[in-house]
């Protein structure tokens, strides 16, 4: 089995991912946020890059049963239901509802990656399920981190390398890696003692606290809490 690791999505530009599972990262916080409202019975949710797509793909939609969720520097977008904080997806919420969601950079990365074979969704919280699908699937697997702004986002690296042990522990060594997933391993054995402490150092992580959204980082350093494997098919996210 070949398991690559891309640590912004520029990385897989030009290449070829018709052969490849593709997984996208965006551990603070678009994934988190997709897996929880799928793990808590949303009916899919329809990722895009832009506000106005958002409120136009909404209204052609019919707002009935739908919610508008998004943010733009981690604060809940003007006129929009909800914010990207994965603490109010809850059941009572976003049960039986499509969301329509749009974020600076996990949006982004999951349309980038949509030419690939399959494109699944992960963070912390279904790390162990998105694990033993890639060992099921057996294809080529590129983890796509999304990054930050277009560039290197720590939190990303991190669950990157720690989705490429629990395949390793599930594949008994028999993979390859390139140097990015050898590097991703390295990060987690370094940081993955302390996630919350690493993540509050990052970028993204310093940006929620100040936004006051400490609680997200918490919640998204939370391991193997669901069994969802959100999966992206025409446009849409469904589990
Ligand atoms: C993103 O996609 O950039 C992040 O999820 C942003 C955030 O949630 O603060």
């Amino acid at each position: 089995m070949k398991i690559e690791v891309a640590f912004t999505p520029a990385e897989l530009a030009g290449i070829d991912l018709g052969d490849r599972v593709v997984v996208v990262l965006d551990v603070l916080r678009a994934t988190s946020t997709i897996v929880e409202a799928l793990a808590n019975g949303a009916r899919a949710v329809s990722p895009v890059s832009t506000v106005d797509e958002a409120v136009r793909l909404a209204e052609a939609l019919g707002r009935e049963g739908v919610l508008l969720a998004g943010e733009r520097r981690s604060l809940r977008i003007d006129g929009f239901d909800m914010g990207n904080s994965p603490l109010e997806f809850t059941r009572e919420r976003v049960s039986g509802k499509q969301i329509v969601l749009t974020t600076t950079n996990g949006t982004v990365a999951i349309l980038a990656s949509a030419t690939a074979r399959r494109v699944l969704i992960a963070s912390y919280l279904n790390l162990g399920a998105v694990a033993e699908e890639l060992v099921h699937d057996g294809g080529p697997a590129s983890i796509v981190c999304s990054g930050r702004e277009r560039r290197f986002a720590l939190e990303d690296a991190l669950c990157a390398g720690a989705l490429v042990r629990r395949v390793s522990e599930r594949t008994d060594g028999a993979f390859e890696l390139n140097d990015a997933a050898r590097a991703a391993v390295d990060l987690f054995a370094a940081y993955g003692a302390d996630l919350a402490g690493a993540f509050a150092r990052t970028a993204a992580g310093r940006q929620l606290i100040d936004a006051g959204l400490e609680a997200d980082l918490e919640y998204c350093t939370r391991t193997d809490v669901h069994a969802v494997v959100p999966e992206l098919r025409d446009r849409q996210i469904i589990s």
